[in-house]
Order: structure tokens, then sequence, then C-alpha cells
């Protein structure tokens, strides 16, 4: 049994459906004529530590960018939502967090941090590395799919800064980024704020260079999730037979990933008795991330009932971190 600090709680919605998700997520996408597979199943421990590594790389303006306007504009976020805690979707490493903690904490108004994420060992590592950062602080952590387990979130113990960073919202397709956000805003309440990092459109040559690393590590991180469906599945990938491929779609302005077999391949799904066919070239979509205008971003957050409140960026306007809370809130 692992000792937690009582400061600290974490549950976890994932155990029964997870495997399951995984399983359904297969079956589903590698049985339509185009592959597809999404991007929630690269962040096992590994696909979280490439992630980290991918926030570090020249290339990746996102990550850098998001925590400059952070660092500008954190005393600024606090005083305008009051926020006693922070919900963080997708927290991963938290990483950036902490400019908005230390921020709060100046305040003092930090109570408590609530991060959801579907890497368990991320969530367990960040809260005990909090605790000890920010004495007195509360860790309430969820273990799930920010797609199906908001009803989960704590009551608030105070106005509560929801945090959705790193561009995140950008995976989903755009019905579905509007079906997020409406029940994400159903889940509001009305002293709360979304603190929402979007990336924009922008040069495609900056664009693709980010989501295809001189240093190869973006197609680690791609082809990591032929690893887990391996691991998890019982199957038999050679992972090393599909090339990382990324370009920017420029009618719907989003970037996709892909894996594209060098020849043809016949994989064996052990646990779901499944047989899959590659053709030689064939390719598999396994991300999409959406680029917003600003009018972009504020028709979705309208759509969802969220009024856009704040629009912080950077000077060249590479990134957005919008401030939006209920109407009337
Ligand atoms: C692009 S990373 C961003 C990490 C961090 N927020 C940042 O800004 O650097 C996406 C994060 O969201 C998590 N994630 C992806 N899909 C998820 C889902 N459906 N539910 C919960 N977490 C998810 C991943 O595990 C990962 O930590």
């Amino acid at each position: 049994m692992t000792v937690v600090p009582s400061e600290i709680e974490v549950h976890s919605y994932l155990a029964e459906g997870d495997e399951r998700a995984l399983a359904d997520d297969v079956l589903d996408g590698l049985t339509r004529p185009f592959k597809e597979l999404p991007p929630k199943h690269f962040y096992d421990a590994r696909g979280a530590e490439l992630f980290d590594r991918i926030c570090d790389l020249p290339e990746y303006y996102p990550t850098r960018t998001e925590r400059s306007i952070l660092e500008a504009r954190a005393e600024e976020i606090v005083e305008l939502t009051c926020a006693a805690e922070i919900v963080e979707l997708g927290s991963g490493t938290a990483a950036k967090t902490r400019i908005l903690l230390d921020a709060m904490q100046d305040a003092g108004t930090l109570r408590r941090y609530v991060p959801l994420d579907v890497t368990e060992q991320m969530i367990l590592e960040t809260a005990a590395a909090l605790v000890d950062e920010y004495p007195g602080l509360l860790v309430h952590g969820i273990v799930g799919d920010f797609e199906r387990h908001l009803r989960h979130l704590p009551a608030p113990l105070g106005p509560r800064l929801v945090a959705f960073l790193g561009g995140t919202i950008g995976n989903f397709t755009p019905g579905s980024r509007r079906r997020f956000l409406r029940g994400l805003a159903k889940a509001m309440g009305p002293d709360d704020h979304l603190l929402l990092g979007t990336d924009l459109v922008k040069d495609p040559t900056m664009l693709e260079a980010a989501y295809d690393d001189s240093q190869g590590v973006t197609a680690e991180f791609n082809r990591n999730v032929l690893r887990v469906v391996n691991r998890e599945l019982d199957a038999d990938f050679d992972v090393d037979a599909f090339d990382h491929v990324a370009f920017f779609d420029r009618e719907r302005e989003w970037i996709e990933m892909r894996l594209r077999a060098s020849s043809r391949q016949h994989v064996h799904i052990g646990a779901l008795g499944l047989d899959v066919e590659f053709e030689p070239r064939e390719e598999l979509r396994t991300e999409i991330s959406a680029k917003f205008t600003i009018k972009r971003l504020g028709a979705d957050l309208a759509a969802s009932g969220l009024e856009l409140r704040e629009v912080l960026t950077d000077p060249d306007e590479l990134f957005v971190l919008s401030l939006s809370a209920r109407p009337g809130g």
C-alpha cells in the first residue's frame, strides 16, 4: 500500500473501463475504412515522458509561449478570478501550473489543486511534489477521462479556475469540441472561470516543424501508441514499420499526425481476436491538433454557453490563453 500525506486524496475512475476503452477505440478505429486512434492512448508513462521532452524541443513553441503568457499575466488572472482552487484537465506534470499556484499563494487565495489526467503515475507524483512545495495545499487528484468523468469533480472550496492548457482542446474535432465545452460549462458554477490554452493559426512551416522535430522525439511519441496497443491488448504491431507523418491541413486548419505503413502489414490483436491489414503506405490517423483564430474561439465558447472575458496573447500572437465564464457569473 502506498502511504500518501493527508493533504492528498486520489480517486481513480479508470480501473475497470480503462482497458475496455482502449479495446473499444482499437476495435472501432482499426476496422474503419480510414483507420484512426484517439490521442489519449499515447500517454502511458513512456508517452508522458516523451511529451515532456517534446515541450523542451526548440521547434515546439507552444509550451514556452504559453509559459511566457502565464508568467506575464498570472497575477492579473488571479485578481480577475479570485480563484481558491485550480481544476486542471489533462494536468500532466503541472509544470506551467506552478506559475498560477505561485500567484494564488502570493494573493493568499490558494486552497486546493484538483488535477484530472488519464495517467495515474503523473497524478500521484505531481500531488506529492506540490504538497511539499506549497505548505497547506490540498490536492484532490482524479485519475480519469475528461470526456467522461467531469461529474466526479469535488464540490468547490471557493471560486475555481478550470485550467485546460497546452492546446489539448485542439485534439477534439469541431463538433465534439463544442459538446465537450458545453459539458464543461455545465460543470462550472457562477464564480468559476475557464482558462483555456489554444494554439493559433500561423505559418504552416512553423506549425509543421513543431510536430516533426529534427531529433525525432515526436515520431517516437507518435509510434508509442502502437507500443501501448501491443502491451495492453496483446498485439504484434511491428512498430518500426510505421513512419511518422505530420502536416497542416490548410482547409480545416488543423495539424494531423499519422503513422504510415512502410510496407504491407498484418497485425494480430490478441485480446480482441482481431486481424488488421495495412496496405503499403496506408495511414492511421493518431491525432489532430486544431489551430484557432480568436473569432473561432469566441464562437466555440459562445455556442457552449461561455462568455469570452479576456484574451491573453504573446507579442507574436502565436498562442492564446483565454478567460471565459458563464454569462452573468
Ligand atoms: C498535450 S498534453 C498537455 C499536458 C499539460 N497540460 C501541458 O500543458 O503541458 C495532454 C495531457 O492530457 C492528458 N489527456 C489526454 N487525453 C485525456 C483524456 N481524455 N482525459 C484525461 N486526460 C487526458 C494526457 O495524459 C496529457 O497529460
